[in-house]
């Protein structure tokens, strides 16, 4: 297999998260978005909560202006919900991410437990599919978790690393190594059922390589840290070096 340039994702929700923070209009997770594609991003994520913790309803209408216009894909992350359907259905972004969500959590902790909500998931999928997203499920790396997800004609799975990055901030580098592997198996095991292979959370400049290096991935898709790591270096040259260190990783 061919280890073909890797798509990378930003995901802007926290620059929505510092506007939030006094209620106003700055700064703009639309500008956010603008500079994020002057600086080689491939695609803007973006997170719909329930709670509007981050991203605001308008705000989605406004990304997906832009991205239209600058055709790069929109990916809009969304819990499995009727109201959260209807939206996207509106809005048609390019592709949908669905995430498990719960209101207490502070990000989206652990995959979404698609094995146990097949009959739930397969009619979601299909209309928004059919209104023309490419969706795709964000779990862990646990085999049927994985067989799930194809069974329900999703075309794409995003592979949570939020263990793995935990793991290496707790300098457990054991624990890692075997998260590690799990993610590498769990890609192989996703691009044999015919699903596209995506990663993301907690990835930062000293996490990503690992996970930039595996054949199967096709994208990542990388928020706080980028967003974090702007207020010392720019979001420009933050996005430029996640760039750079991927593109390596793919050479390796
Ligand atoms: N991918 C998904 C599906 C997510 O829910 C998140 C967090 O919103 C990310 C990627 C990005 O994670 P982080 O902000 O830790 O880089």
């Amino acid at each position: 297999m061919n280890k073909g340039r890797l798509r990378l994702g930003v995901n802007i929700d926290h620059i929505a998260t510092v506007r939030n923070a006094r209620g106003g209009d700055h700064p703009d997770p639309v500008a956010g978005a603008w500079a994020a594609i002057q600086a080689g991003a491939d695609g803007i994520t973006a997170h719909l909560r329930e709670d509007r913790r981050h991203m605001r309803d308008d705000d989605m209408v406004r990304l997906q202006t832009l991205c239209a216009s600058e055709n790069i894909p929109l990916n809009m992350e969304m819990a499995a919900t009727e109201e959260m359907r209807d939206i996207a259905l509106g809005l048609s972004p390019h592709a949908i991410c669905i995430v498990p969500e719960r209101r207490e959590e502070r990000t989206t902790e652990g995959g979404l437990d698609v094995a146990g909500q097949h009959n739930r998931l397969v009619p979601l999928i299909a209309d928004l599919a059919n209104n023309g997203s490419r969706v795709s499920l964000f779990i862990e790396a646990v085999s049927h978790q994985i067989e799930a997800a194809a069974a329900t004609k999703a075309q794409v799975v995003e592979f949570h690393t939020g263990a793995y990055a935990y793991a290496i901030d707790d300098g457990d580098k054991q624990k890692a190594d075997a998260i590690l592997q799990a993610l590498k198996a769990g890609a192989k095991q996703a691009h044999a059922l015919g699903l596209e292979v995506h990663f993301g959370h907690g990835l930062t400049f000293e996490n990503v390589e690992p996970i930039a290096a595996i054949e199967e991935a096709m994208e990542l898709n990388i928020g706080h840290f980028l967003i974090g790591e702007a207020i010392f270096m720019g979001l420009v040259s933050a996005i430029k070096e996640m760039r750079d260190i991927c593109d390596e990783a793919r050479c390796s």
